[in-house]
């Protein structure tokens, strides 16, 4: 499989590219893998169709990314450890993968833990009928759209990220910038989400709830989002310090299994250059 046999299309909308032309069962050449990085870095979101994986192909896959881990939330019995299945399906009376089939909220990856997720990657094993599509909010040009006054009145801030079960937070909550620097591409991005940001370090509860609010819609804007309508052998990658995603909800009479990969990333940095009197 050579370079020249693949071809990126982008989506068209605010952020994605589509890659044709590679098979993921096969070893990718440096010369390829470095396209798919590049690709990938400007886009924030890469996918591939009519895959045929299987797991050992998805972690070899992910490797050329990053080091792909167990998911925090362990899932005993798998047979490669690097898998989690995200999954409303119950064998046995017990679910067989995490989420369920229910809406969820826009957010980054991890963004609860210290180091939270850099690159996930989800393959599409069934999917249902309808529902179930996710979607993609760029957060680069969230933080590039808003207007010079908010941009100062943010740039030192901090956030509390919290997830909605108390079981899953580290002893210490995390705390990040409000605006991080994406440590690869060195773009701003707005760092805030609705599932996961509990409220803005130092501002009174409502003065804190309310910017927190307006940063939220501004940056769920349709004209900053992408949707994807997955179909079963999509191979879905996305930038965790650059995009936040939400999930449909689904029919839960309809089955949807996804395998996922997860990587990690340093601890978001922000940026005190730009706005040192802010
Ligand atoms: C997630 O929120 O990480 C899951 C996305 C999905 O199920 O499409």
């Amino acid at each position: 499989m050579t370079t020249q046999d693949m071809q990126l299309i982008l989506t068209g909308g605010a952020l994605g590219v589509e890659v044709r032309g590679l098979d993921l069962r096969n070893a990718l050449s440096a010369e390829t893998v470095h396209h798919l990085r590049a690709a990938f870095l400007d886009h924030g979101v890469l996918f591939l169709r009519d895959q045929q994986l299987s797991e050992v192909d998805q972690v070899r896959f992910s490797r050329y990314f990053g080091d792909p881990v167990p998911h925090v939330r362990e899932q005993p019995d798998r047979p490669i450890p690097e898998i989690f299945i995200i999954s409303n399906v119950e064998e046995k009376g017990r679910p067989i993968g995490a989420l369920g089939n229910e809406e969820i909220k826009f957010h980054s990856d991890l963004s609860y833990m210290p180091r939270p997720g850099s690159i996930s990657m989800l393959y599409a094993v069934e999917v249902p009928e309808a529902g179930g599509d996710t979607m993609w909010a760029n957060l680069y040009t969230a933080y590039e759209t808003l207007d010079e006054q908010t941009k100062t009145r943010i740039a030192r801030l901090r956030a509390i990220h919290k997830h909605p079960r108390p079981q899953q937070n580290p002893p210490v909550p995390a705390s990040h910038p409000v605006v991080c620097v994406h440590p690869e591409t060195g773009r701003k991005v707005l760092y805030v989400s609705p599932h996961l940001t509990s409220h803005i370090e130092g501002l009174g509860a409502e003065e804190g709830q309310v910017l927190l609010n307006r940063l939220i819609t501004h940056a769920t804007q349709p004209r900053f989002v992408w949707t994807h309508r997955w179909r079963v052998g999509d191979l879905l990658m996305w930038d965790n310090r650059c995009t936040m995603h939400r999930r449909e909800s689904f029919d839960n009479t309809q089955r949807r299994i996804m395998k996922r990969t997860q990587m990690f990333g340093d601890e978001p940095k922000g940026d005190l250059v730009t706005h040192p009197t802010a």
